[in-house]
């Protein structure tokens, strides 16, 4: 059977007021980590972000917490290097991933990004579910096929979340949408729904929200 990935609808009223609610509840940096016994203990519900350098995920925790500059944004990719954990109210852990495909960083570093990637997504109990960023302009790309791939074999259910939806004309999205759903018909863990954001002009956030807030 083709799945067809539609867009997320609008959250309803209530599924909207209790994402509100979660991410008006206060959102904090909890710790930066570099080894998986860096961890924090796995008592919360975890969404995670995922994506190439650059696609925007740093700003994605920022507009979904409203918070200008909770999760550091910056024009150089490769900039979050850890894993950065923020807390989302007493329930919810929020997990800013390293970016990856940046092609200047040295190898080893790669490694050692990968290695902790793969450890966490496989190793994570409380991990609800990846949310995997894509630039709304380039679909998915080889690079992105790896972690892709890497959720499937973890059975970490993950949803893509198309960015920067500001940045895209009409024609333009709906080819990469097309491209998208393509794509992931061949991965088993992708959640049957996309998300398009604007973390620039707010687009999706309420919908992202409502969605964390189900995961409870
Ligand atoms: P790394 O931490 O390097 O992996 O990057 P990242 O995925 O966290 O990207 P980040 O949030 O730092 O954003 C990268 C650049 O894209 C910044 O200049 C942001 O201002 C810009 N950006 C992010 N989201 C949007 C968006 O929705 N619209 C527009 N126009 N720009 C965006
Ligand atoms: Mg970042």
């Amino acid at each position: 059977m083709e799945l067809s990935f539609p867009l997320a609808e609008a959250p309803d009223a209530e599924a909207a007021e209790a994402g509100r609610r979660l991410f008006a509840g206060g959102a904090g940096f909890l710790k930066g980590v570099v080894a998986m016994d860096g961890l924090p203990p796995a008592d919360r519900a975890e969404v995670c972000f995922a994506g190439r350098s650059n696609v925007g995920k740093s700003s994605l925790i920022n507009a979904l917490t409203g918070t200008r500059a909770l999760a550091r944004t910056s024009n150089t990719p490769g900039r979050t290097q850890e894993i950065n954990y923020f807390t989302l109210g007493d329930t919810h852990y929020l997990v800013d991933l390293p970016g990856y495909g940046f092609a200047k960083a040295p190898l080893p570093v790669v490694e050692r990004w990968q290695a902790l990637l793969r450890a966490y997504l496989a190793g994570r109990p409380s991990l609800r579910r990846a949310f995997v960023l894509i630039d709304a302009r380039h679909g998915i790309k080889e690079v992105d096929e790896e972690i892709l791939t890497m959720l499937d074999r973890a059975a970490v259910p993950f949803q893509t979340v198309l960015t920067k939806a500001d940045k895209v004309k009409a024609a333009e999205r709906d080819r990469v949408l097309a491209q998208v759903r393509q794509k992931l018909q061949t991965h088993p863990a992708a959640f049957p729904e996309l998300v398009l954001t604007s973390s620039e002009k707010g687009e999706g956030i309420a919908t992202l929200r409502a969605i964390v807030a189900s995961l409870a």
